[in-house]
């Protein structure tokens, strides 16, 4: 029996853009409606509808006895046209945290996680920082409807993957191949994820709410050189760690600007996150200055290699930086047959509990099977499966084993040979998008 420690929690996490469907006004939508842009040809215009189903999602949050659920608000819903802001959509937000606060679910709520109005994208978003203000505008506007509801935050999901998706690997939206544009970006989500912090802390302080506590979903990966010895591949992991997180990290959670990280906004110095919040899902391997991904060894559906340690050396680095408690805000795989989830969350669950730093939650990543960006509908990662086509919904095999977890506050022997025992992670290589990609494409991606 593992047994989790009484201050720890286990939840779920989900994404506005990923779910809700039918955003008309978001740069998701625009970049869909381009011919080429998403692997399988999907739309988010679909994905899970939850945007009209939340209530059917909340009873099946309060099934399985999740009491802690992090999502995202999605200012393209919030203010459609620049300056315009649609009560409604503010309201319906309310409700659903509302009707989850009754039922004792607590809301950890991301501000931005991917998805922004058109406007903003046309401005040049988070590539510019006199953008910044209207972030904020939208973020004090939102408190004033669900700041009374909500103690926990995050500024941002991921600004580091944003940037480098946006900015060097091209893949979305400015579509640009620029190491200048993607630190320029990271300079500007520091900013703006410092700024924001400030304000959210203010804004609850004004109102007398004294446990607010604030972070971003920072994305780690493990990078490590691929030829242990080879000085090359030493320095190269060591710089993407730094470029990629470290250095980020240090600048955005505590202030400490090191190049080419900047205080663009000369923004007072000191630590400004409350917990230390993860987002964690593989390792990759330096080979020179290049990540490439480890051979033989075990793999989810996309092709990324399940590594545990991965994430509590990660946690350990962060921690070594600033004594705070940890959230695991993300962690899941691509498993479309549900094969061998339950198997990766055991692992990970597993080493959180063996390690001695002070994981306080767990929000596996997904909830439902949603639209995975640029990859479309194809790789599931959720523990909810959807029909897309009639939106049904399904508990898998992992959800009934999370459901065990959290009654149990922990894995009995029985839930570990009914839900564990059976898995098997793959030993041939499966990617779900083989058949879009080339064989050059497959060995690249994370
Ligand atoms: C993102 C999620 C995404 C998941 C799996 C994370 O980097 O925050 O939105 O679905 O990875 O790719």
């Amino acid at each position: 029996m593992i047994k989790f420690k009484s201050d720890f929690a286990l939840g779920t996490a989900t994404a506005a853009a990923q779910i809700e469907g039918g955003n008309v006004d978001s740069n998701w939508y625009n970049f869909c409606n381009v011919k080429g842009n998403i692997l399988d040809g999907t739309h988010c215009k679909r994905a899970n509808q939850h945007w009209l189903k939340y209530e059917e999602d909340i009873a099946l949050l309060e099934e399985l006895n999740i009491g802690y659920y992090r999502m995202s608000i999605d200012w393209a819903r919030v203010e459609p046209k620049e300056g315009h802001f649609d009560e409604s959509a503010l309201l319906r937000y309310r409700k659903e945290i509302e009707i989850m606060k009754n039922k004792g679910i607590k809301t950890y709520l991301t501000f931005h996680h991917f998805s922004h109005p058109q406007w903003f994208e046309d401005k040049g978003a988070f590539t510019k920082a006199e953008n910044i203000k209207f972030f904020m505008r939208y973020i004090e506007k939102t408190l004033e409807y669900v700041g009374d509801l909500v103690s926990e935050y995050a500024t941002l999901n991921e600004p580091n993957v944003y940037a480098l998706n946006t900015c060097l690997a091209g893949e979305w939206m400015q579509k640009n191949k620029s190491i200048i544009k993607t630190i320029n970006c990271m300079n500007v989500f520091i900013a703006a994820h410092r700024s924001a912090y400030a304000l959210i802390h203010n804004y609850r302080k004004e109102k007398g709410f004294l446990d607010t506590m604030v972070s971003y979903a920072h994305h780690v990966r493990h990078f490590t050189p691929k030829r242990q010895n080879n000085p090359i591949d030493k320095k190269g992991a060591r710089l993407l760690s730094f470029l990629f997180q470290e250095g980020f990290f240090e600048a955005a959670a505590l202030g400490n600007f090191r190049f080419p990280f900047k205080n663009i906004l000369n923004l007072p110095k000191g630590p400004a996150i409350d917990m230390i919040s993860l987002n964690y899902y593989t390792r990759g391997e330096t080979k020179y200055f290049n990540d490439t991904v480890k051979e033989n060894v075990p793999k989810s559906d996309l092709g990324w290699e399940i590594y545990p340690d991965g994430l509590i050396k990660e946690a350990q680095r962060c921690y070594n930086l600033i004594k705070l408690p940890i959230y695991v805000s993300e962690n899941g795989c691509c498993d479309n047959e549900d094969a061998f989830r339950s198997l990766y969350i055991y692992d990970h669950l597993k080493a959180i509990v063996e390690s001695d730093l002070p994981f306080k939650r767990y929000y596996h990543w997904c909830f439902l099977d949603n639209f995975e960006w640029s990859d479309g509908e194809l790789p599931r990662f959720g523990m909810v499966y959807c029909d897309y086509e009639t939106q049904e919904r399904r508990l898998k095999n992992t959800a009934y084993f999370y459901k065990d977890m959290i009654q149990n506050h922990g894995i009995t022997e029985e839930a570990y040979l009914r839900f564990v025992k059976p898995c098997k992670y793959h030993k041939d290589e499966v990617n779900v998008l083989r058949e879009y990609l080339s064989e050059e494409d497959v060995r690249k991606r994370r």
